[in-house]
């Protein structure tokens, strides 16, 4: 058999790598995991895990994987949205299908846009784990300063500013599992039992369009989307009734970040080559976690999933393309992501060159604008302005155009609530007003209206080229 080779980071010179195991990373630094105080009870756990039926099968991930292969041939393009952290109180009816709602609203709207039909994938059912800049929180309580261990996501602790909520709690695995389970079944029911709410255009909740702060030209141009969209509905256009029949494709994705977990929904398929991760259909790596010799990387080169990577700014041109051939060595069609999120400004600075750097290579091509736009108000809340959000998007686009590459994918954080957490938009949200309705349990998330509306503007600047 073949010696397995992993390019070095610097030369891009194979060098000998030992074989894959479901257990290889252990040997390697992890970033990001939580420390239990008792080992024995995480290891009862994550057995009790590892015998329970998987959350997803292999079958839906190989036909989430021939889809991504289309989008790398620019064939279709990805809609990737939902939470920053998701939180195991969202596991309710009316949230899912909210949810569920603004994914499709925004594909329909981006498939008609684009002109190509739009892979959905949710941040959503397993999305628990957080990576966070600091291990530890403080905060003044009572005039006293107090530090805690920061929140990690629902899967690890609890987000209440106390001592026992911050502690890694084991049995949160099993909350996660379950409830990452029920969202599951309750989207799956929805979306093959004929979920509709979606496809009326005149029901649509499109406040936006009614914003005081929207330019006359603005409220034009998104009335053209709309009428061309209404239009299109109305003669039955094929890709829209494509698009509509294939609601009941709708995949899972979260940052595959602990590594006990999802080394305990990860098996063996009877009659497929390899180890499944079965926690998600497209389970990515985190900016903080990509590491080339790290335990995510380790774990996640001998998956069959599709598999991302978030590409800040600290990513070498170097790195990109070890990335690349260490999780993609036999460049399969529809197994890399690879997400851009590097802020408005800084696109040109890095982008090109990472593109070049694994042109001779098959990727996804994702823009995250969420990650690299991230800012303090005065008043201290983390946001991020719509119009960065958009700027990233346009200039990441323009980007892959000017070298012959397509953009494949957009990455967002978003809720189909009315939170107040992203400043602009039509409505013209202004840090003042950051404080009305800040629920995010980590990063800021475009709301219901600003979400539509990225797609609104997306399509628009698409149909007007
Ligand atoms: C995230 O997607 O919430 C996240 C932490 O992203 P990144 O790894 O790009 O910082
Ligand atoms: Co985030």
């Amino acid at each position: 058999m073949r010696t397995p080779s992993q390019p070095s980071a610097l030369t891009g010179a194979p060098a000998p790598v030992a074989p894959w195991t479901p257990d290889s990373w252990r040997s390697k630094p992890a970033r990001q995991q939580p420390v239990y105080s008792d080992p024995a009870e995480l290891e009862a756990v994550t057995r009790e895990l590892s015998v329970l039926p998987p959350l997803v099968t292999s079958f839906e991930v190989e036909r989430l994987k021939a889809l991504l292969a289309e989008a790398q041939e620019g064939r279709r393009f990805l809609l990737q949205g939902g939470d920053c952290a998701e939180r195991l109180d969202d596991c309710r009816a009316d949230p899912i299908a909210r949810r569920l709602k603004i994914l499709l609203q925004m594909s329909l709207v981006l498939t008609h846009g684009l002109q190509k039909p739009v892979v959905r994938v949710g941040r959503f059912a397993g999305q628990y784990a957080k990576p966070r800049s600091r291990v530890t929180e403080t905060r003044t309580v009572d005039g006293v300063a107090e530090t805690l261990p920061s929140y990690f996501g629902d899967l690890v602790n609890r987000l209440e500013f106390e001592s026992a909520a911050r502690q890694p709690d084991p049995q949160r695995l099993k909350q996660g599992f379950y409830h990452a389970a029920m969202t599951l079944n309750f989207v799956r029911a929805l979306v093959e039992g004929g979920f509709t709410d979606w496809q009326q255009l005149e029901r649509w909740d499109l406040a936006f369009f009614r914003a005081a702060a929207l330019s006359s030209e603005r409220k034009s141009q998104y009335e053209r989307v709309k009428s061309a969209l209404a239009e299109a509905l109305r003669r039955g256009d094929g890709l829209l009734q494509e698009h509509s029949a294939g609601a009941d494709h709708f995949y899972a994705s979260h940052e595959g970040l602990h590594l006990e977990y999802e080394r305990a929904l990860t098996r063996d398929v009877p009659h497929r080559r390899g180890y499944y991760c079965l926690s998600t259909h497209l389970p990515w790596i985190g900016d903080r976690t990509r590491g080339l010799d790290e335990a995510h990387v380790e774990f996640f080169r001998g998956l069959r999933n599709p598999v991302g990577v978030k590409l800040g700014p600290s990513a070498t041109p170097e790195e990109v393309r070890a990335l690349a051939l260490t999780l993609n060595p036999e460049d399969e069609p529809g197994r890399l992501v690879l997400l851009s999120r590097v802020g408005a400004d800084r696109v040109e600075d890095h982008l090109p060159a990472w593109i070049q750097a694994v042109e001779d290579r098959r990727v996804l091509w994702v823009c995250d604008p969420m990650h690299g736009n991230t800012t303090q108000s005065p008043s201290g809340f983390k946001t991020r302005s719509f119009d960065a959000i958009v700027a990233e998007f346009e200039q990441t686009f323009a980007v892959h155009e000017r070298m012959g590459r397509t953009l494949g994918g957009l990455h967002c954080e978003l809720t189909a609530d009315d939170v107040t957490e992203c400043i602009g938009g039509s409505e013209g949200l202004e840090e003042a007003s950051l404080n009305v309705r800040y629920e995010t349990a980590c990063d800021p998330r475009l709301n219901y209206q600003q979400s539509l509306e990225l797609a609104f503007l997306l399509a628009h600047h698409r149909q007007s080229r």
